[in-house]
C-alpha cells in the first residue's frame, strides 16, 4: 500500500500540550494512520539549517522545517493572512496585497517542495492542505515530482468576481492544476472554483468536475471533515464530572449559558454575534439576567494588524454591551482571549444550552460539529448555525442564521433558549446522526480514495 504523505503548514504532535487555536491540525490528528508522514513548519523561526527535524511518534514520523523572519512576514503574516485569508472569506475591504510578499509566498512554497522531496518515495500519495501552501504541488512538479499529488483547502472558494481582485489570481489557478485532484469541505467552494478555473483558464469541467489543463486531468471533489464524535462525546462527559465545569455550574446560579468559541478572526463574525446578543436583551428583556454569553475567542496571528484591530474593537463592544446591562450580580457577556483546553470546552459545550457557531464565512467550523457531540441525549443544547459555515450544508437541524442579521440572530437564541425538550431532541438526534458518521478517517479515506491512480 502507498504510503500518505501530509503537508500542511501547521503540523500536530502528538506530545505537544499546550492548546491549540486552529482546528485543521486537531482534526488531520486524529485521521492518521501508522507509517504516514507528516510534513509542515515548525512554529519557529529560525536561521540556520534548511533540513528537516524528524520526529517519531505514535507510528507517524513528523518532519518539520523553521522558516526566516523575512520569510514569516511574506509567506504567513503577508501574503497568506494579509491577502490570501481576507480575499477567499469575501473581504476585499481587507485584501492588502504587496508583490514582494507574493514573491516570498512563492519562494516559501518552493523551499517546502525542496525539503520534502528527498523524503519522498516512488509511490507515496501526497496531500497538501490549505491556503499557505498552493504552489507546493506546482514546485514539486517543477522539481520533477512524479508522486499523484492532491491538495485540500479547508477555506472557501470565491467566485471569479471576487478572484478578479487578487492580481497573482490567475497564477495561483495555474498553481492548483498542478494536483491530480483538489478536494473542498462543500459544493459550493468546488463550483466556485470551477467557475474560476472555467473563467480564467478557459477549460471547460465535464459533470463530474474534472477538467483538462495543459494536458493534465484535474479531478475535484467535495469532502466534508468531520471530528472523532464518539472521542468527544467522552471527553465531555468526563469533563462534566471535572472541577471546571463545577465552577462555571456555580458562577451560573442556575442561568441558562450561551456559548460561542472560536479564534479571534474577523471571519467569525464576533462583534455581529454581540450585537445579537445585545439585540436579545433589547427586544426580549425577560432574558436580562437568566441567561450568560460565554465567547472564548483564542488570540490568533497578532502579527497582522486586522486581528489586533479587531481585538480593540471587541474589547469596547463588549464593554460598552456590559456597561449597559450589567446588574452587581450578573454581566451579559463573559469574554476571554486565552485559549481553553479541548477537555475545559468540551464539557462547558455540554452545559451550554445554547452554541453560538455565526461565523460571516467559513470552510467548514469543526465546533459546531463538536458542540453536538458534546451535548447529553437527555437534555441537549441547541445549535445556533450561521448558513455560511461549510457546516451549515451538513447541519439543516440547526437554527440557521444569516449572521448579519443581528434581529434574526436574536430571534434565534430566544428560540433556543425557550424550545421545548422536546424539539431539543429531535434536533439534536438529527444532527448527531451526521455528527457521527462523518468521522475523521472517513474524510481522508475519501480523498485518498479519489488521489489514488
Ligand atoms: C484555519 C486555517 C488553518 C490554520 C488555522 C489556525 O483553520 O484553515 O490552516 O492553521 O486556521 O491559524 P494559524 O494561522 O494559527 O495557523
Amino acid at each position: 500500500m502507498s504510503r500518505l504523505v501530509i503537508v500542511s503548514n501547521r503540523v500536530q504532535i502528538p506530545t505537544e500540550k499546550a492548546p491549540r487555536a486552529g482546528g485543521l491540525a486537531v482534526a488531520l490528528g486524529s485521521g492518521l494512520v501508522p507509517g504516514t508522514l507528516w510534513f509542515g513548519w515548525s512554529g519557529k523561526r529560525g536561521h540556520g539549517g534548511r533540513t528537516p527535524t524528524l520526529h517519531e511518534a505514535q507510528g507517524v514520523t513528523y518532519a518539520t522545517i523553521d522558516v526566516t523572519d523575512k520569510e514569516y512576514h511574506d509567506y504567513y503574516v503577508g501574503f497568506s493572512n494579509g491577502a490570501l485569508w481576507p480575499l477567499l472569506h469575501y473581504r476585499l475591504d481587507f485584501l492588502d496585497y504587496a508583490r514582494g510578499q507574493y514573491a516570498g509566498y512563492r519562494h516559501v512554497n518552493a523551499y517546502f517542495a525542496e525539503a520534502l522531496q528527498p523524503l519522498l518515495k516512488e509511490d507515496d500519495l501526497v496531500w497538501i492542505h490549505d491556503y499557505q501552501l498552493f504552489l507546493v504541488g506546482e514546485a514539486l512538479r517543477a522539481q520533477g515530482a512524479r508522486q499523484r499529488l492532491g491538495f485540500f483547502l479547508h477555506i472557501p472558494f470565491v467566485p471569479p468576481e471576487i478572484l478578479d481582485a487578487m492580481p497573482c489570481g490567475r497564477d495561483l489557478l495555474r498553481g492548483l492544476c498542478a494536483y491530480d485532484v483538489v478536494g473542498f469541505h462543500t459544493d459550493d467552494h468546488r463550483h466556485a472554483f470551477l467557475s474560476c478555473v472555467q473563467t480564467f483558464l478557459g477549460v471547460s469541467p465535464a459533470e463530474d468536475g474534472s477538467f483538462v489543463y495543459e494536458g493534465r486531468e484535474v479531478r475535484t471533489i467535495s469532502d466534508p471533515i468531520g471530528i472523532d464524535a464518539e472521542e468527544f462525546a467522552n471527553i465531555a462527559a468526563r469533563s462534566s464530572r471535572g472541577a471546571e465545569v463545577r465552577r462555571i455550574r456555580e458562577s451560573l446560579f442556575s442561568r441558562a449559558l450561551a456559548i460561542g468559541a472560536d479564534r479571534l478572526d474577523y471571519s467569525k463574525g464576533l462583534p455581529n454575534r454581540f450585537r445579537a446578543f445585545d439585540r436579545l436583551l433589547d427586544r426580549f428583556p425577560e432574558h436580562r439576567g437568566q441567561v450568560s454569553m460565554l465567547q472564548v475567542a483564542a488570540r490568533s496571528r497578532e502579527d497582522v494588524d486586522r486581528y489586533l484591530q479587531l481585538r480593540r474593537s471587541l474589547d469596547r463592544l463588549v464593554g460598552d454591551i456590559n456597561g449597559r446591562y450589567s446588574e452587581f450580580d450578573w454581566i451579559p457577556i463573559r469574554y476571554m482571549t486565552r485559549a481553553l483546553t479541548r477537555k475545559s470546552l468540551a464539557g462547558f459545550y455540554r452545559v451550554a444550552r445554547v452554541g453560538l457557531v455565526t461565523p460571516l464565512r467559513d470552510g467548514m467550523n469543526l465546533v459546531a460539529k463538536e458542540y453536538i457531540a458534546a451535548q447529553s441525549s437527555a437534555d441537549p443544547g441547541v445549535l445556533i448555525l450561521s448558513r455560511f459555515a461549510g457546516a451549515a450544508e451538513e447541519l439543516k437541524e440547526a437554527l440557521i442564521v444569516n449572521p448579519f442579521d443581528a434581529d434574526e440572530v436574536a430571534e434565534a437564541i430566544n428560540q433556543a433558549l425557550t424550545m421545548e425538550l422536546g424539539e431539543r431532541k429531535e434536533r439534536w438526534q438529527a444532527l448527531r446522526e451526521r455528527v457521527w458518521a462523518g468521522t475523521p478517517q472517513r474524510f481522508t479515506e475519501t480523498f485518498m480514495a479519489a488521489l489514488r491512480p
